[in-house]
């Protein structure tokens, strides 16, 4: 579960902040791995679907944005870059920090007007004569600082996105592509339970190993969730946050297994630190789930929001509800048929994966620093 705006430092070392700045809030759920996101058949990101392909807006693109979405966006990466910069708890800040959550905030009497905080980013980039030369030399209709708009900013997030996350060197794909010795004979066998008995691939299929649907495997909740305007707690109830149809409670997408090594914790909140436990819950969600223990979920410390970490599984009656939403069904599997399951999810990991193309810069052109 991530630290967001008032955190500091970076990846396991980054602490929730202290005096006025530190966070108000935890980021209700995981952060998701950006790799492969340039795959052509990616119709839906972020674990509810918030950001879906879709004509429903007439702009190609289902979004918390609804029709207010700019034009000429390259593909849906760039549509969900739009949106962190405009939240609170991510990167936007909390009221009376800055102008920007300023704008955010409640105009109406429910519209969040996230729109209005596109320009006001795209002007403090204008001023930047670093980054003006390199949208020039980058997009053809850029000529002088009043050319550069939010589309070529997140296009250009985009690009970097799937030019430096694109993976698909994994022994893996090199059986797949003949290459027999590839894989271990360990991982054969757990490859052979994934797409057989193990029944993984019934969700887990196809090039990214993620049928993109939606599924409630009753994943234990912590954390401030993702309430819904008449919700009198935390709680998360997943793909119903977007679509308001109750048959959607506590479902979330798919994950991609690619690389599944480098992004533990697993699960929407993180609340498995490894493959084992997380592949131990699929096969008994009811047991795993009730005996769940705190510490699995290694939060980083904020002892001003302890009170509400936990709060939801002293809840039995939603507890219940979770439970009895589940979409699999128990499947014994012994101990060593859980490892070679590890061993075979070890080998979608891609060879390069240490050697990414560009790598983290030593500067950027705001000066902002890179922690
Ligand atoms: C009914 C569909 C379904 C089946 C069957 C299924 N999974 Fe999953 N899997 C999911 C969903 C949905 C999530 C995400 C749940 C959440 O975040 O609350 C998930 C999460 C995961 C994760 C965590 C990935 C991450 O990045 O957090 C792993 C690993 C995983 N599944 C492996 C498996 C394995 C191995 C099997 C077979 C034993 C399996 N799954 C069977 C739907 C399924």
């Amino acid at each position: 579960m991530g630290i967001g705006e008032g955190g500091s430092g970076i990846g396991l070392k980054r602490t929730a902040g202290t005096g006025n700045d530190k966070i108000k809030k935890r980021i209700p759920r995981n952060a998701l791995a950006l790799w492969n996101l340039g795959f052509k058949n990616i119709t839906t990101l972020l674990h509810d679907g918030r950001v879906t392909k879709s004509n429903i807006f007439g702009n190609g693109f289902n979004t918390p944005a609804q029709e207010a979405l700019p034009k000429g966006l390259d593909n849906i990466v760039a549509v969900q870059a739009l949106f962190p910069l405009t939240r609170q708890f991510e990167m936007a800040g909390n009221p009376g920090e800055n102008e920007i959550i300023g704008l955010v905030s409640k105009v109406g009497k429910d519209s969040m007007r996230i729109d209005r905080v596109w320009p006001v980013i795209t002007h403090r980039i204008r001023g930047i004569p670093e980054y003006v030369e390199l949208f020039k030399n980058a997009f053809d209709d850029i000529n002088s600082p009043l050319d550069i708009n939010i589309t070529h900013i997140v296009n250009s997030i985009a690009a970097f996105e799937i030019h430096e996350w694109t993976s698909f060197d994994s022994p893996f794909d090199e059986y797949l592509n003949g290459d027999k010795q590839a894989l271990t004979l360990e991982q054969i066998k757990g490859m052979n339970l994934f797409y057989g008995k193990a029944n993984c691939s019934s969700c887990h299929s196809g090039s990214l190993l993620s049928d993109q649907k939606f599924y409630s495997i009753g994943i234990p909740q912590f954390g401030p969730g993702r309430t819904r305007p008449f919700d009198p707690y935390a709680r998360d109830v997943g793909r119903m946050v977007e679509t308001d149809n109750i048959k959607d409670m506590y479902k979330f997408k798919t994950p991609s297994l690619r690389n599944v090594t480098l992004t533990a914790p697993y699960g929407h909140n993180g609340a498995y630190p490894t493959l084992k436990s997380i592949i131990q819950h699929h096969l008994n969600p009811i047991k795993m789930n009730k005996n769940w223990k705190t510490e699995y979920a290694n939060l980083p410390k904020a002892p001003w929001l302890e009170k509400i970490d936990f709060v939801i599984l002293s809840d039995k009656r939603e507890q219940d509800r979770i439970l009895s939403s589940i979409d699999i069904k128990p499947i014994e599997l012994n101990d060593k048929e859980i490892d070679q399951l590890v061993s075979f999810l070890v080998s979608l990991t891609g060879r390069s994966e240490n050697q990414r193309p560009l790598g983290k810069p030593d500067k950027v052109p705001s000066g902002l620093s890179i922690d």
